[in-house]
């Protein structure tokens, strides 16, 4: 197994590219199972979870191929092009095999009990960072008119005559049930809102190219969306949105080092509670002048020592869950306190045992975390049991005194893409070791 070892204490400077977002491709592509015509998607980020995705949706009979156009070896700018063609649905089962792999394959059953009158997905499980049930997904699809049984350990669906539109309220926000019922309802008869929908820029990039693909939906961008049913789908190009979360992830890696980075194709409107989260702790975050179409940020640390912040997570426009391992890090070397509290996933700190094996000072009292900031953190060798907070571990070596290894590099692979690359052209002294 792979490893990335890290001598800590270099102030990161320089440029860092900022890929296509790991979640928003991953609904997506299990968007292109909508549609008997070809999906084109650009700036598909090289990740694991988006092999596992691929590898599920050729199981289900979809083609995908480097467009002609690209195949000669360009890229069409930053990221992948990746063309999805699903004329042919050959299987509406997604296998536990692959499933338990990645959750967000519970994205296949919109699309292929819309398209298909039928889907069956295995039910995902509890994960590292919680039991996470997919009961709204399940509930709005009965919503939605289709029959759901679990057997076997499988969703089962089935709407023999269609689904047909409804209105569906989310007692909480869910991200991945908003976009398995908005793809479902795109060809659903009829009118359907959904109502306290996540708000997420992933969804609002999906439903940008279900509407390049003759989707008709209201409200996108909010809370309520209205999804007027059409009977099919057509070909569509859309490009994938920046990854926010790899963008929020370097603007800490730069305020922990106390160096200046640019961030080159990311999208501080996507960033902003982050933002504001650093500005208060004493990082400065703008908007680069000359970022041209694709846009670039700053992030430079001012003088002095890091200062406590608190911080909540919640969903979009709120602080993302998604950075709270990482914020951690950081408040781990702040001066004075910080209180963290989750409100998304109740068992979203396994970061912090290894976080206090590098000298951190955090104690946990139910979903909040006191992080009493320390000067320095020592060198040492951990381990995660999740992407984020494996990458949170990485921050930490980046400013821990001596060597830190990171195992289980496999996590990091999921999410971040040549992270060891990205972080070394900026000077830490940061390395891979395979096996
Ligand atoms: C998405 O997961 C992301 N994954 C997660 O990113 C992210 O942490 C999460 O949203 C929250 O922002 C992808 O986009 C692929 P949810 P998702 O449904 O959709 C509860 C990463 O590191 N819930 O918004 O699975 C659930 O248990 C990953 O990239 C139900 O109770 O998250 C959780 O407490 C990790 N019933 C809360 O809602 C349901 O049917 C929010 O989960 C569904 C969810």
């Amino acid at each position: 197994m792979d490893r990335i070892v890290i001598r800590g204490g270099v102030p990161l400077a320089g440029t860092v590219t900022i890929g296509g977002a790991k979640n928003a491709a991953l609904p997506l592509l299990a968007a292109s199972l909508l549609s008997a015509e070809p999906l084109v998607l650009a700036n598909i980020p090289d990740l694991a979870d988006i092999t596992t995705m691929a590898n599920l949706l050729v199981q289900h009979g979809v083609a995908i191929t480097i467009p002609a156009e690209l195949a000669s070896g360009a890229r069409g700018g930053r990221g992948r092009v990746l063309e999805l063609s699903a004329r042919h649905i050959t299987s509406t089962t997604a296998p536990y095999d692959l499933v338990r792999k990645m959750r967000a394959s519970v994205l296949v059953l919109g699309p292929l009990v819309a398209r298909c009158g039928r889907g069956r997905v295995s039910l995902p499980g509890g994960c590292a960072i919680g039991t996470r049930p997919v009961d709204l997904h399940i509930e709005g699809l009965r919503r939605l008119g289709a029959e759901v049984e679990l057997n076997e350990g499988y969703i089962e669906a089935r709407a023999p005559k269609g689904l047909r539109g409804a209105e569906i309220v989310f007692p909480c926000v869910s991200v991945g049930a908003t976009e398995n019922l908005l793809m479902a309802a795109t060809l659903a008869a009829g009118e359907t809102v959904l109502i306290n929908a996540a708000r997420e820029p992933e969804i609002t990039d999906l439903a940008h190219c279900l509407v390049a693909m003759g989707a008709r939906i209201e409200g996108i961008g909010s809370d309520r969306l209205t999804i007027r049913g059409v009977t099919s789908l057509h070909a569509a190009r859309h490009r994938v949105i920046p990854d926010r979360i790899e963008t929020g992830t370097y603007m800490m890696a730069a305020a922990a080092t106390g160096g200046e980075v640019r961030l080159e194709g990311a999208r501080l409107d996507h960033v902003e509670a982050v933002r504001r989260i650093l500005d208060a702790a004493g990082v400065c975050v703008t908007e680069a002048a000359d970022g041209g179409p694709e846009g670039a940020i700053l992030v430079r640390r001012r003088n002095g020592r890091l200062a406590g912040v608190d911080v909540m997570t919640e969903p979009y426009p709120g602080f993302p869950t998604d950075m709270q391992a990482q914020i951690m890090a950081l408040m781990a070397i702040a001066e004075g306190a910080s209180m963290i509290t989750e409100t998304i996933f109740e068992n979203r700190f396994m970061h912090v045992p290894e976080l206090a094996r590098m000298g951190a000072n955090i104690t946990v009292h139910g979903a909040s975390a006191l992080v009493r900031g320390v000067p320095r953190l020592t060198g040492a060798p951990v381990m995660a049991t999740d992407l984020r907070a494996s990458v949170s571990l990485v921050l930490a070596g980046l400013v821990a005194d001596g060597e830190t290894t990171v195992n289980r590099v496999y996590h990091l692979d999921r999410g971040y893409e040549r992270i060891e690359d990205k972080l070394s052209a900026c000077g830490a002294r940061i390395e891979r070791l395979r096996g």
